[in-house]
């Protein structure tokens, strides 16, 4: 699940009958068909070949410490009873996107919300809400970390912070630029963490091997001035230099000082690169230049 604003997608503004005043729904894993876990096995398989040499070890560890190669949808009461344990998160089934912040208060409670339909055997490239294998194959193995963990209940925290203050634009830009899309520089190398990525079998091979995007070190008051497209592979990655790291600028600092003061700067453009930058990558910007062909 994510936060984009993205105008199209269907947001209830209460929630729907079926579903408890949280917005939380049952799963209801027994509905699932042969057909829809099928679908899962299929994403499954194609991301597990992909990812050694390519996730982060935070990701990999998280896939086995979840037992998430067993077939078929996970379900989620099985799938708690490990996570709850490793990290005190825990994942919840809601209808679709939900409020802001409805979504932050449950992240700041540990709890995950996730979609829990499946995408159809014809979408399996691409789809534009969030389904459960982004959710849950993307999202859930990194909440298995505990520094990772403890930075996604800190951004709920932050979330509620950021209602108040009207400044949700621009900490949406670092949940997508880490939690989504980010990389982390590993002793071999950069690795795969976002949830959008490693869940993209294309995006998981362009945002490490392709010459187009940019790479450049993540540094927090550059993140949050800097916009981001949603209909297609990103521009730029942000890489951090490790989980404790990343914990620690975020947890640490105060917020509010830094809205304020860029508040008044102006907004960094999807591919632009700016003086302060420490860039690994200066992308060829070829792909997004093909795309905008169109
Ligand atoms: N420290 C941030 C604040 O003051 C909260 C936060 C923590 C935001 C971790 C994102 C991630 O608002
Ligand atoms: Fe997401």
């Amino acid at each position: 699940m994510l936060t984009s604003p993205d105008p199209e997608s269907h947001v209830y503004s209460s929630p729907p009958a079926h579903a408890n005043a949280d917005w939380t729904i049952d799963q209801d894993w027994k509905s699932y068909s042969e057909e829809e876990h099928k679908v899962w096995d299929t994403l499954f398989a194609r991301q597990k070949e992909m990812l050694p040499g390519r996730a982060a070890q935070a990701f990999l560890d998280g896939l086995d410490i979840l037992q998430l190669s067993k077939p078929g949808i996970p379900d989620f009461r099985e799938l708690n009873r490990i996570l709850k344990d490793a990290t005190g998160w825990e994942v919840v089934a809601v209808p679709g996107l939900v409020p802001d912040d409805v979504f932050f208060e449950h992240l700041a409670n540990r709890r995950f919300v996730s979609g829990n339909f499946i995408r159809k055997p014809d979408q399996l490239d691409y789809l534009k809400e969030p389904d459960i294998f982004h959710d849950v194959f993307g999202h859930v193995p990194m909440l298995a970390d505990q520094r990772f963990a403890d930075y996604m209940a800190a951004y709920g925290r932050g979330g509620l912070r950021a209602l108040k203050f009207g400044t949700l634009k621009q900490l949406a830009r670092l949940y997508w630029y880490t939690v989504e899309f980010g990389l982390i520089r590993e002793a071999e190398g950069l690795r795969i963490y976002g949830a959008g990525i490693v869940s993209s079998y294309g995006e998981s091979v362009f945002a490490l091997d392709d010459d187009s995007p940019n790479r450049i070190m993540f540094d927090l008051e550059r993140v949050l001035r800097t916009e981001y497209r949603i209909d297609d592979y990103q521009q730029n990655y942000f890489v951090i230099p490790s989980l404790d790291e990343l914990l620690r600028v975020t947890v640490e600092t105060d917020f509010k000082p830094v809205y304020d003061k860029i508040a008044d700067m102006p907004d960094i453009a999807i591919a632009e690169i700016i003086e302060s930058d420490e860039v690994l990558t200066v992308g060829t910007q070829a792909y997004a230049q093909s795309r905008s062909g169109e």
